[in-house]
């Protein structure tokens, strides 16, 4: 027999989501080393809080924490299926029921619903636990930080911290069942309702920021204008559907909109004055169903030549060779039609990646990607790193 025979050994990972309204718990296999394993999303569980927050035009962090704390135990066992078998009275070592009690201290609903879970359902086959360690909102992200904690003592795994963001760009580029082998450097596009940001990447895990937001995220814009508009929560579909409207009938401009930084020497980049020019632009008006559709295209009109200018400047600037779009606003259907119609025809050699829609926004899968490129380079973080990274919430991709 010749050859060398290479056995992988398959990683399963458990991963969390809760950084703002989505609540979500993966089980997803790993065959080989990130980035070339193969993947198997095994369960799948997300509960979107859109409708509770409706209500209040936007996301009250105590809300969805406290969302987030009643539905992480329905999702874990949604997500599990029968790889956590039900039996009957299983039992808890008491140290361990008190470890957990102490760290669900403050959730004691949750702590209530996982004892429950952990006396009617076997220990599931899993090698890690990956959570959503920030950026996010803080009290959010502690509910799965600490839920993801529990777990770990509970099956004794360990636990790796992710980056939302890092998420977002794996998503961005995973098929299905593969990451795509990216050439580097790469460029990635972060829009999302907390984030607008240019990294660089020289390789998977190494980052550097090259531009951002002065004020505004992107997504941030959209429900901002979205609710000038009268428009419910999150703004960025709804805008995106009587954008698509309005171009379709080619209305003629309501407001010529400016398109801020767009020349700037730098790859920075600022929303809040294009909000305030719709403001203006609508204040005192009795809008028309036209008249919103015609304001929602000039508003996106005007994001996505200025994500396309920067963008641009920067693959140039840089010598990019793989293009990628990431995060909640990369959903868009404008701004992805029209980013794949312009690098096609101008820069027919960088290969750009769009996200699978349904992975663009807010998703445990990306978090159990990226959980398994952290497993795969570094040692896995105890729980007291943990703490330091959630602690430090808001910090940058780039601070990787
Ligand atoms: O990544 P994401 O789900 O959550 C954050 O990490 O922020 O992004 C949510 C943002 C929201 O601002 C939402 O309005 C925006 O993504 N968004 C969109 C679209 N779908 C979601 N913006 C524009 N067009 C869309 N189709
Ligand atoms: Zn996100």
């Amino acid at each position: 027999m010749t050859g060398l025979y290479v056995y992988y050994t398959a990683m399963r990972i458990l991963s969390i989501e809760t950084s703002c309204d989505e609540t979500a718990v993966s089980l997803v296999e790993a065959n080989g080393d990130f980035p070339a394993a193969e993947y198997r999303i095994l369960g799948n569980a997300l509960f979107s809080q859109i409708d509770i927050h409706r209500e209040y035009g936007g996301v009250f962090p105590a809300v969805a924490k406290r969302e987030h704390a009643k539905t992480l135990v329905p999702m874990l066992e949604k997500a599990l299926g029968t790889e956590a078998a039900s039996g009957q009275n299983l039992s808890i070592d008491g140290k361990v029921l008190a470890a957990l009690q102490e760290l669900l201290e403050r959730e004691p609903g949750l702590f209530e619903q996982l004892k429950e879970f952990a006396t009617t359902h076997a220990r599931p086959d899993i090698d890690f636990v990956a959570v959503t360690a920030g950026p996010g909102l803080e009290p959010t992200l502690w509910v799965g930080v600490n839920f993801a904690k529990a777990l770990a003592i509970l099956w004794d795994v360990p636990v790796v911290g992710v980056n939302h963001m890092e998420g977002h760009v794996v998503a961005s580029v995973f098929d299905g069942n593969k990451v795509a082998s990216l050439q580097f450097p790469a460029l990635a596009l972060l829009i999302s309702g907390g984030h607008t940001e240019l990294i660089k990447m020289t390789g998977w895990q190494a980052y550097e920021r090259v531009g951002q937001t002065r004020d505004d995220a992107v997504g941030e814009a959209f429900d901002k204008v979205a609710r000038l508009l009268g428009l419910p929560y999150p703004g960025g579909p709804e805008i995106s559907r009587l954008a698509k409207l309005g171009r379709e009938a080619d209305l003629p401009p309501f407001h010529k909109l400016p398109r801020p930084m767009l020349d700037s020497n730098d790859l920075d980049f600022s929303f809040s004055g294009l909000k305030t020019a719709v403001r203006y632009a609508v204040e005192g008006k009795e809008l028309s169903e036209t008249d919103k559709q015609a304001i929602a295209r000039d508003f996106e009109d005007a994001v996505t030549e200025v994500l396309l200018k920067k963008t641009e400047k920067a693959v140039n600037d840089l010598g990019i060779k793989s293009l990628i779009l990431g995060g909640g606003v990369s959903a868009n259907r404008h701004i992805r039609d029209t980013f794949a119609a312009y690098f096609a025809r101008e820069y027919p050699d960088l290969s750009l990646y769009l996200p699978d829609p349904k992975l663009s926004t807010d998703n445990s899968i990306m978090i159990a990607l990226a959980g398994h490129a952290r497993a795969s380079q570094t040692l896995l973080p105890t729980l007291e790193t943990l703490t330091t990274i959630v602690a430090n919430g808001n910090r940058s991709l780039a601070d990787e």
